[in-house]
Formats: structure tokens, C-alpha cells, sequence
């Protein structure tokens, strides 16, 4: 049971902090680059919209009333088949998969500040070679800056909602939109910068593939962290009163925000120095960097703040990955917050440790099935297939288990006329496209 409470605007930070992560600047920019620019942009943005939008409401819904861990929660808000129901918070598991990926980019976005303070790669032949071979033989410097971001983030957890959670969210936010924004700003002074806005908004539907629209819906889920706990576990803190409909669109607004804002920057960048937008993951780690080395010394500085604000994204969406399972030993096993940010800490760090063997020379071979290594089948089946059924539930449960009344009495107030259309969303419209989703993507291994 939750009894510390989120500040009003440390709610909005915190969960701000959760959904604004690697997903918007590591993750976001590469896939719209890979998947052809407009085309992908615009089922995100519709996809964000309208779904994200329902079920970010359906996922704090469920928070606000339960006030616990996500199992409780369905648990107590069922009306009938409480102990079946508990097994729908399983999604809060589903987070520290992510984590377990996730963490080992933070680890590489640590070593690239780092790094940035002296030589940057010349050519995109020595960037590729520099990133492979922290992916292939660099097993120590990951597992460094992997124990570095084990540390921060379990500190943080271990201090709680209000000392830790919610104060590391208020300082590092503004930092992060001051870097970005400043940044993007600096990126309009460039020719380029009309050739990444026509990319970005001119949608071309023959590169829409099964795979851009699968892959675009999996992201909106990613980016706003729905389907896997977050959001609902930070609900469970929210402030009586708060209003879900406003926070929910704020939240969704700075995520969106920081997604154009990071993709039209980096775009800009690429074609001002003649890289490729569709250069894939590595984007970020190899593309990046060679074009900072091309502007000279000022390259070196936004390389710093570049990595400095991922680092800052993604270590406040990292907090929000593992406070959830936190949540539940505390609740339902009774541990100290201490015990269970530790133990829950050494779990990711040490599958973390397992991820970034799956990528060296030596192991590789053994962490890899079916074509994809360890890192990418968590990427692929966390953001394609367990998010969305994250969202699934959730949806079926706010839309048919929960007593109607129940729904209307927090929501109507909030929603007004619009409350019908929610509600019509929730039960048909979002269940089906995310069961499309589901289905496509299994059909397609
Ligand atoms: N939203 C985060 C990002 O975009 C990732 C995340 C997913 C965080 C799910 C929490 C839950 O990077």
C-alpha cells in the first residue's frame, strides 16, 4: 500500500521522466530513419493519440483506485475472480525485461560521455569499428558503467518516492529539456534543417510495411511506458484530486515534444553532414559521433551534453522500469524498500551482465536463437508483444471486469461529453488494433 504521494508537478515530472527515455532519442529517430521518415511519423502520432492516450488514462485509472503494486491492484478492483485477476499485474515483471537491455545502453551512453571529452571518430569506418568493438571485446568497460547505473539507480529507488523518485525527476527534467531544446534551437540555424522537416512530416506510404505499422504501434506503447507498470505504479502515488485526463495529455505532450525535437535535430545534423538517416542503431553511437567530429570543437561539447541528456532520459525511465517490481515485494512480501530495490537491482545487473555477453566475440553464439542475440529478442518481444498486451488487458479490464459506475464516477467529471468516446475506445477500438498488432507480429516469425 502506497503512502507516500507525489507532489502535484512531481508526478508530472516523475512520469514525464518515465516516458521521455532512450526510446525518444536513441530509439525514435532511427526507427522513423529506418522505416522511411513521414509514413512512420504519422502512425506513431495518430497511434500516440489515440490510443496512447486511452490507455495511459486506463493504465492511471487503474493506479489512482488500487494504490498498490500492480498485482494488488487487480486484485482489489475486481469485482468477481479476484485471485485469477491478480495474475493480469504480471505486466510489472515485463519491465524489468526491458531493464535488463536497457540498462546496458545507459552503460554505453555513460562510456560515450566519457569518451567524448577527447578524440572523436574521424570517419564512420572508426566509429563503426570503436562501436563494435565496445559491443564485441569491450565486455569490461560495459561492465563498468553497467555497475556505475546499477548504483545510481538502486540509490535512488532505495530512497523512495518523495527523496528519491520524485527529487531526481524535478532536477533532471528541466536539465534535459534545456539541453534538447537548446540544441534543436542550434540546429535550425542549419541549411539542412528544411530537408529533416520535409523527411520527418511528408509521409510515404509505400514504405509503410507490416513491419513500419507494427513496429510504430510497439513504440508508442515503449515511448509513453505503457502496458508494463510504470505509469500504474506511479499512480498509486498520486495525489487525491489530481486530474488524470490533464496529466495524462502533459505527459504525452513533453514525450512527443522531445521525440520531434531530438529526431528533426538529429536529422538535421545527418543530411548538413551527409550521413544516412536509415543507418539503423547505430545512429546514435556511430553515426552521431563522426558528424560532431566534423564540426570541431564545438562538436566535442554538444557530444557531451548530447550523451549527458540521454543519460539523463534514460536513467529517470530506468527508476520507473524497476520501482514496479520494488513495489511488489514490498507489498506483497513484505520487505524493506531497501531489501527489495537491492535485490531487484542485482537481478537486472547480473541479466544485464548476461546481455552484453550475448554481444561479445566469445559467447554470442550460445545467447543467440533464431537470427537475433539476447539484447534484440528483449527489445523485440518487450516492445512488440508484451507491451501491447500489457495494454490489452488493461483495456479489456477498465472496459468489462470493472463495474461501469466504478469507471464513471473518477472519469465522467474529468472527460465530460467525451467520456463515451473513451469508453467506446477502451472496450473495441484499442483492443482490436493492439489484437492486430499481436497477431501480425507473431505471424511474421
Ligand atoms: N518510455 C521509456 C523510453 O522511451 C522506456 C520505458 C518503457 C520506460 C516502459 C518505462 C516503461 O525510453
Amino acid at each position: 500500500m502506497q503512502i507516500a504521494r507525489f507532489s502535484k508537478i512531481g508526478f508530472i515530472m516523475a512520469a514525464t521522466g518515465s516516458a521521455v527515455g532512450l526510446g525518444n532519442i536513441w530509439k525514435f529517430p532511427y526507427q522513423a530513419g529506418k522505416y522511411g521518415g513521414g509514413a512512420f511519423v504519422l502512425v506513431y502520432l495518430i497511434t500516440v493519440l489515440v490510443v496512447g492516450f486511452s490507455i495511459m488514462l486506463t493504465e492511471m485509472l487503474i493506479g489512482y483506485l488500487g494504490r498498490s503494486d500492480t498485482f494488488s491492484n487487480f486484485e482489489k478492483l475486481a469485482p468477481r475472480h479476484k485471485a485469477k485477476w491478480r495474475y493480469a499485474g504480471m505486466q510489472a515483471f515485463s519491465s524489468i525485461l526491458i531493464m535488463a537491455f536497457y540498462a546496458v545502453v545507459i552503460a554505453w551512453v555513460l562510456n560515450y560521455i566519457v569518451t567524448s571529452f577527447s578524440l572523436l571518430p574521424s570517419s564512420v569506418a572508426q566509429a563503426k569499428s570503436t562501436f563494435s568493438g565496445m559491443l564485441q571485446s569491450g565486455f569490461f568497460v560495459q561492465f563498468f558503467y553497467l555497475t556505475v547505473t546499477f548504483v545510481i539507480v538502486t540509490a535512488v529507488i532505495a530512497r523512495g518516492i518523495k527523496g528519491g523518485i520524485e527529487k531526481l525527476n524535478l532536477v533532471l527534467m528541466p536539465l534535459l529539456f534545456l539541453i534538447i531544446g537548446g540544441m534543436f534551437l542550434y540546429a535550425t540555424t542549419f541549411s539542412a534543417f528544411s530537408h529533416a522537416v520535409t523527411f520527418m512530416f511528408r509521409p510515404d506510404f509505400t514504405k509503410l510495411t507490416t513491419t513500419a505499422f507494427v513496429t510504430a504501434v510497439g513504440h508508442a506503447f515503449f515511448t509513453l511506458s505503457l502496458g508494463m507498470g510504470a505509469i500504474m505504479t506511479y499512480s498509486a502515488s498520486l495525489q487525491k484530486g489530481q486530474s488524470l485526463v490533464k496529466s495524462s495529455l502533459l505527459i504525452i505532450f513533453f514525450d512527443t515534444l522531445v521525440a520531434i525535437l531530438a529526431g528533426l535535430m538529429l536529422f538535421t545534423f545527418l543530411y548538413q553532414y551527409g550521413g544516412k538517416p536509415s543507418a539503423g542503431p547505430g545512429l546514435v553511437f556511430i553515426s552521431l559521433p563522426v558528424i560532431f567530429y566534423q564540426m570541431g570543437g564545438v562538436g566535442n561539447f554538444l557530444s557531451i551534453i548530447f550523451f549527458i541528456a540521454l543519460a539523463f532520459a534514460a536513467i529517470t525511465s530506468a527508476v520507473s522500469l524497476v520501482e514496479p517490481t520494488v513495489q511488489y515485494f514490498m507489498d506483497r512480501n513484505g520487505w524493506k524498500r531497501t531489501k527489495a530495490s537491492v535485490i531487484i537491482g542485482l537481478f537486472f545487473y547480473i541479466f544485464g551482465i548476461v546481455v552484453i555477453m550475448s554481444q561479445t566475440i566469445h559467447f554470442s553464439s550460445y545467447l543467440t536463437w533464431g537470427g537475433r542475440n539476447l539484447f534484440s529478442w528483449l527489445d523485440y518481444l518487450t516492445a512488440a508483444l508484451l507491451l501491447p498486451l500489457g495494454g490489452l488487458v488493461m483495456s479489456i479490464f477498465v472496459g468489462f471486469i470493472m463495474p461501469k459506475s466504478q469507471v464513471e464516477k473518477v472519469l465522467r467529471p474529468e472527460l465530460g461529453f467525451l467520456f463515451n468516446a473513451w469508453y467506446f475506445n477502451i472496450r473495441y477500438i484499442a483492443p482490436i488494433l493492439l489484437m492486430v498488432v499481436i497477431v501480425s507480429l507473431l505471424s511474421a516469425q
